[in-house]
């Protein structure tokens, strides 16, 4: 059993939680997107740079769906108040290991929110002039955007629910989870 943030706030067990998209309906997706990658990028190879720590599990399966060359680098960002009202700011913890200039570069997130990360991270890996920049997003809130950014690869949009499982977590718990989870509404708030 996990331990509680404050006395008040349980951890629901993850069987307790609705699940969103399974473990297979995942895979089949990464799959595709694989596959297009694979197409798009045919004899070229690619750098994915994978925004930590949620996208560490998507990236890690991306990464084996796609057939040409790929190498992969992370980021880490923290954000200010990385509540639904925040103040915006985005600041780099951890920046790439290796020169992108001249790649053709794949940012890979687990969440395309209000798109702030991305944006931010966007302008930042253009500064290092890769060959080409795209992104790739295990999942999309589009009704949560608040500056005008799309990812290229999506596996799926999801309505303005908080989702927990696949890499992505309440709290630091539940990244471990096969399938992706709706977390409970109620205890969601803040995120
Ligand atoms: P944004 O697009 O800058 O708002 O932030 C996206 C980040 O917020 C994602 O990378 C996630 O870390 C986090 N996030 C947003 N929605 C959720 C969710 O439903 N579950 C878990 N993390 C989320």
């Amino acid at each position: 059993m996990f331990k509680t943030v404050a006395p008040s706030i349980p951890f629901p067990p993850a069987a307790s939680m609705e699940v969103l998209f399974t473990q297979n309906q995942i895979a089949e997706r990464v799959r595709e997107i694989g596959r297009q990658i694979s197409e798009e990028y045919a004899g070229e190879s690619i750098v994915l740079i994978g925004v930590l720590k949620g996208a560490a599990i998507f990236l890690a399966d991306l990464a084996r769906a796609i057939s040409v060359d790929n190498t992969f680098d992370f980021v880490a960002v923290s954000s200010y108040g990385r509540a639904r009202v925040s103040s915006g700011a985005v600041k780099l913890i951890k920046d790439i290991d290796n020169p992108i200039e001249g790649k053709h570069v794949i940012l890979v997130e687990d969440i395309l929110d209000t798109g702030l990360t991305l944006s931010y991270l966007r302008g930042l890996m253009l500064q290092h002039k890769p060959a080409s920049l795209k992104i790739a997003s295990c999942l999309d809130k589009p009704e949560r955007r608040l500056v005008p950014i799309e990812a290229d690869y999506v596996a799926f949009a999801i309505p303005n629910r908080f989702v927990i499982g696949y890499g992505m977590d309440y709290a630091e718990v539940y990244r471990n989870l096969a399938d992706i989870r709706l977390f409970p509404e109620e205890l969601a708030v803040g995120h």
